[in-house]
């Protein structure tokens, strides 16, 4: 597959090359572009030999938190040990505020996703695989039915067998457990782990979940070898290949971007991305979609994008979202909007969740309405001291973070709504 390849390039351009190429969304555009060539290889290598190639590429999930893929495969039991069906579950419901790049890949690259997709399946053996794509993408559900339809024509599927599914518009259903009890008919509900997936997933049986992104990357890796993509890197040799960052919030041109891990942050905000509006500075930025810490003005200007330069900044790369706030951002509100969406998509099965991300909404809204008090920034302090690491998924854990890097950082913004100071524009 031809694309520019220089392994230290600042922006290498694997996932989003034919972004804006209609012809690559048809079966024949994508094989013109070379595409199923690495599925071809893969099929000729033993399952455990292609897992090796992954495993050694030092490619991680890019669906938040960033698990080495080839790792996790190596968790399924081995081809001589499959005494049960194998299953692949492909997480294509991308809910995470602030996220939107799996969507452009399905728009408009739904054969790499294929093709990505039958290389796991050969690696894992699994007989099936689901790819269960977020209900209200509408056309990049429609793109992908055609692409399977054309593979399947093209008999690309051999004996490997794919569902699309379409996901049941809660953003808890993107949670791998909750996912797979979804595709299963069930409400989607996480389960507690152990058991894993790997032991028992999907219908019970053994199940590897990936990330759009993650599978899209495969078959570059397959075609160009691990040492190529492992080279992929401009800081940490723990997060190699290139990353597609969604830019969104008060910028100037927002959008996907793709860029080498270890990618800094300031120049995605200022360069890539337009920096801010005429007149405005960056007040803070979340680098990783809505779930993890808030970074201020200095920290997005040092953070490193990759999983350890994130971790430096006291923050996660998770799954890619950058949202920007500028100078006029009501840090206040913009927290009080995210407690909102976590205790409307919390499941209600643990109560630090279900009682933790409704009362902090609450508190948030009552600082908000000016009838705050100066105890309540400490109480939400200990309410999210307890929604953190106690629950099934880590939903509550998501509506933590904000909360507590927010009233760290911005404490002032808190305490003048507290003192009067200052009146909601918004409500
Ligand atoms: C509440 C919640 C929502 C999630 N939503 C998504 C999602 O929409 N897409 C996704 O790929 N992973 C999502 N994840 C992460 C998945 O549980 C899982 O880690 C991922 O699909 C694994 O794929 P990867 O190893 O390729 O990243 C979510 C996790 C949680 C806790």
């Amino acid at each position: 597959m031809g694309f520019p390849h220089n392994p230290h390039a600042r922006e290498t351009v694997l996932l989003s090359q034919y972004f804006g190429d209609p012809e690559a969304r048809s079966y024949k555009g994508w094989v013109k572009r070379g595409g199923y060539e690495a599925l071809q290889q893969a099929l000729a290598m033993p399952p455990a030999a292609v897992t090796d190639v992954v495993k050694e590429s030092g490619l991680r999930g890019r669906g938040g938190a960033g698990f080495p893929t080839g790792l996790k495969w190596t968790f399924m039991p081995k081809e001589k040990d499959k005494k049960k069906p194998h299953y692949l579950c492909v997480n294509a419901d991308e809910s995470e505020p602030g996220t939107f790049k799996d969507r452009e890949i399905m728009r408009w690259t739904p054969h790499a996703l294929l093709e990505g997709t039958l290389i796991t399946m050969h690696a894992i053996q699994a007989d099936v695989a689901y790819i269960y794509i977020r209900g209200e993408f509408t056309e990049p559900f429609a793109v992908m039915e055609q692409a399977l339809a054309e593979a399947t024509a093209a008999k690309a599927l051999g004996t490997f067998k794919i569902y699309l599914h379409k996901g049941a518009g809660a953003y808890i259903c993107g949670e791998e457990t909750a996912l797979m009890s979804s595709i299963e008919g069930k409400r989607g509900n996480p389960r507690i782990k152990p058991p894993f997936p790997a032991a028992f997933g999907v219908f019970g049986m053994p199940t590897t979940i990936n990330n759009v992104e993650t599978l899209a990357v495969v078959p570059h890796i397959i075609t160009h070898g691990a040492a190529w993509h492992k080279a992929m890197s401009l800081s940490s040799p723990k997060s190699t290949g290139t990353k597609l960052f969604s830019v969104c919030g008060h910028i100037q041109k927002p959008g996907n971007y793709e860029v080498t891990m270890g990618f800094p942050l300031k120049d995605l905000v200022y360069e890539l991305a337009g920096g801010m509006r005429p007149g405005r500075t960056l007040k803070a930025c979340i680098p990783g979609g809505s779930s993890v810490p808030i970074l201020n003005r200095e920290e997005t200007e040092r953070c490193l994008l990759d999983y350890e330069g994130c971790v430096a900044e006291g923050t996660l790369l998770g799954s890619g979202g950058v949202i920007v706030f500028d100078d006029s951002a009501d840090m206040v509100y913009q927290i009080m909007r995210l407690a909102r969406f976590y205790a409307h998509e919390s499941c209600a099965q643990c109560t630090q969740c279900r009682e933790g991300t409704a009362w902090t909404t609450k508190i948030l809204e009552r600082v908000l309405a000016g009838q705050g008090k100066m105890q309540d920034l400490d109480l939400l302090l200990d309410l999210a001291e307890n929604m953190t690491g106690k629950t099934i998924c880590v939903l509550s854990d998501s509506c933590a973070a904000p909360v507590v890097s927010g009233i760290k950082k911005f404490r002032g913004e808190f305490e003048d709504y507290i003192a009067g100071r200052r009146r909601a524009m918004v409500a």
